[in-house]
């Protein structure tokens, strides 16, 4: 039986975890876990029950809704309370308003105890901002992604405009500096590579070049290929 480890995928937004991680998981035939989008599930229900600034609404909220991650084949369907919200959480009302969300203590325990139930025993790829530093401290492979900000934009720009959303790079860059300002300084769990974690600076990789790196780094540690 070949080894079931967990690979853990940190790093900013854009900085190429989800399309790495989907790809890394399809090659080991692993679960692939996106964290933030857990955190973004939260956010769009809070916003939609008006508790969007109440904390203690919004941490209830985290502990009581029943957030399920679907993957196949590249995609990944999110539901929440059975309703699905795969394109509404990634809308820019989400984006202006997750990072707090996730800065609320709370909200990272209900969460973080969801993502550990859901990576069990398995063979795991989890991707998000503290799954090397605190939800999966044991995993085997951790992998720390980072982009110049002028790259990430322009990936989050292309993704908004493939999907027909008019958003000027200029305010795609704020809203990435805005949260990576917030993810790395606030005091629960910030983003931080952890001394453990590999470094892979993905601005001029191909996203063949980022998966190839870090199903490598699997490999090495004793995962198999499907
Ligand atoms: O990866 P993403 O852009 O979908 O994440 C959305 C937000 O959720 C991000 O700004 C920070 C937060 N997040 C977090 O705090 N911890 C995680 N494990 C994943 C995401």
């Amino acid at each position: 039986m070949a080894k079931k480890l967990a690979v853990a995928i940190d790093g900013p937004a854009g900085s190429g975890k989800s399309v790495s991680a989907k790809l890394v998981a399809d090659r080991l035939g692993y679960l692939y876990i996106d964290t933030g989008a857990m955190y973004r599930a939260v956010t769009l229900a809070a916003i939609e029950r008006g508790v969007a600034g109440d904390v203690e609404a919004t941490v209830r909220l985290a502990e009581e809704l029943d957030v399920r991650l679907e993957y196949k084949s590249g995609v990944t369907r999110v539901f929440a309370d059975g309703a699905e919200v795969t394109e509404e959480i990634r809308a820019p009302r989400v984006n202006d308003r997750v990072s707090p969300v996730a800065a609320i203590d709370g909200v990272r325990s209900a969460l973080v105890a969801k993502q550990r139930a859901m990576a069990g025993e398995n063979g795991v790829v989890m991707e998000g901002r503290d799954v090397g530093s605190v939800v999966l401290p044991d995993a085997e492979v951790k992998v720390f992604l980072v982009a110049s900000i002028e790259e990430r934009a322009k990936r989050r720009a292309k993704e908004y405009a493939e999907k027909g959303v008019e958003v000027s790079i200029e305010d795609v860059e704020r809203n990435l500096r805005e949260r990576d300002r917030i993810d790395s300084s606030r005091a629960a769990s910030p983003l931080i590579k952890t001394p453990d974690a590999i470094e892979i600076d993905t601005s001029n990789l191909t996203i063949e070049q980022q998966v190839e790196k870090i199903t490598a780094l699997a490999v090495e540690a004793g995962a198999e290929l499907v």
